[in-house]
């Protein structure tokens, strides 16, 4: 029997909700396989633990995680408290100790599910966009001057670094690699920014060298929004940098019918530190509370997370359940039905007990 160490982190707004949600699942799943088991322990970090502890995580929270295999993460803002707090105080702390470098969003339009673009059918798109995660315009380095003068200035400025360019290439040319149509695109901004993306171009080039069997391209960010719209076809894998990938993620989210399907991984490929597994969709604390969240993104990085973890059968099951829940029109308000979290997520369970696979 395997056994694999999971900290579940539901921390704020519906994680609270679709955390517990995908335990369930998981649960089920290793049940049903029967060779392996999760032995889970929760944190109970986030936006109430700061109110009570005035930190958003324990001040040993990043030791204590380094024994885990993964980390099921839920979710992380408050209405009350601010964002840079809330954020840097727990995921990018993670994300940025444990050096997740490379964040994994793949896009597809699940069976039952209405991509807003008319032409757009479920199959139509298979996407998976490779986010640059450590660095970039999201390294935090800059600073205030002159605060409160007229002259005050604010510099926000990018990092990147050949390291961390080399990277997250490898990692976009390797799962490129691994995909049946073996298509990279590269999205840059190097017409105008002419430091950094022009570095990123080069390494681009550089990495490509090494991985002949894959097809790649440049495309620079403005025109690749227009392409995700106009040609959704044409795209397969796609890496970018932090800002870029957040931006066409969501857009991505959207294009797939909903944000609240879109899974994502935090990955520390070397596998050094445990990785970190969540919804994209964020606390949404306008319908926290309500039972009303959709848990599809939670299983579907639920289904990453165990692929990551060496359990890809389980993986594969679990999303043939949740295709198939979704095919049934089980389905969320965000996706046009009506089914509370709860219904989906015994759905899901009954599909995962009944499957014969
Ligand atoms: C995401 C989110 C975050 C990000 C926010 C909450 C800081 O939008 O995971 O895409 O931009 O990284
Ligand atoms: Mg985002």
């Amino acid at each position: 029997m395997r056994t694999h160490r999971i900290a579940a982190i539901p921390a704020d707004g519906i994680g609270k909700e679709v955390i517990p949600a995908g335990l369930r699942v998981l649960q089920a799943l290793a049940e049903r396989s029967g060779d392996f088991r999760l032995d889970v322990t929760e944190f109970p970090w986030g936006s109430d633990y700061y109110r009570q502890i005035g930190r958003m995580m324990a001040e040993d929270g990043l030791e204590t995680l380094k024994g885990f295999d993964a980390i099921f993460f839920g979710a992380v803002g408050d209405q009350h408290i601010s964002d840079d707090i809330t954020l840097w105080g727990l995921r990018l702390r993670i994300c940025q100790g444990f050096d997740q470098y490379a964040n994994i969003r793949p896009t597809r339009v699940l069976p039952g599910l209405t991509s807003p673009l008319r032409a757009v059918n479920p199959g139509d798109i298979d996407w998976v966009i490779v986010r640059e995660n450590s660095e970039g315009e999201y390294a935090g380095h800059g600073g205030r001057a002159h605060r409160g003068h007229p002259e005050e200035v604010a510099t926000e400025t990018a990092i990147f670094t050949r390291a961390g360019v080399t990277r997250i290439m490898r990692t976009a040319f390797e799962i490129a690699a691994k995909r049946p149509r073996k298509l990279l695109t590269v999205v840059t901004k190097s017409n105008a920014q002419k430091h950094g993306m022009v570095f990123w171009d080069e390494i681009a080039a550089e990495v490509a060298a090494q991985y002949p069997q894959v097809t790649w391209e440049k495309e620079l960010v403005d025109a690749m929004a227009a392409r995700m719209v106009r040609r959704p076809g044409s795209i397969d894998t796609v890496v970018a940098t932090n800002l870029h990938a957040d931006i066409l993620s969501d857009l991505a989210g959207a294009v797939a019918g909903s944000l609240g399907v879109a899974p994502t991984a935090n990955l520390d490929p070397s596998r050094r530190f445990p990785s970190m597994f969540e919804p994209i969709h964020g606390s949404a604390f306008d319908i926290a509370g309500l039972g009303v969240a959709n848990p599809v993104a939670t299983f579907w990085t639920a289904a990453m997370m165990l692929e990551h973890i060496g359990e890809a059968p389980a993986a594969e099951r679990l999303m043939a359940a949740v295709e198939r829940v979704c095919a049934d029109g089980v389905l969320t308000a965000d996706l046009g039905g009506t089914a509370k979290t709860e219904e989906v997520t015994q759905a899901v369970i009954a599909a995962i007990r009944g499957a014969n696979a």
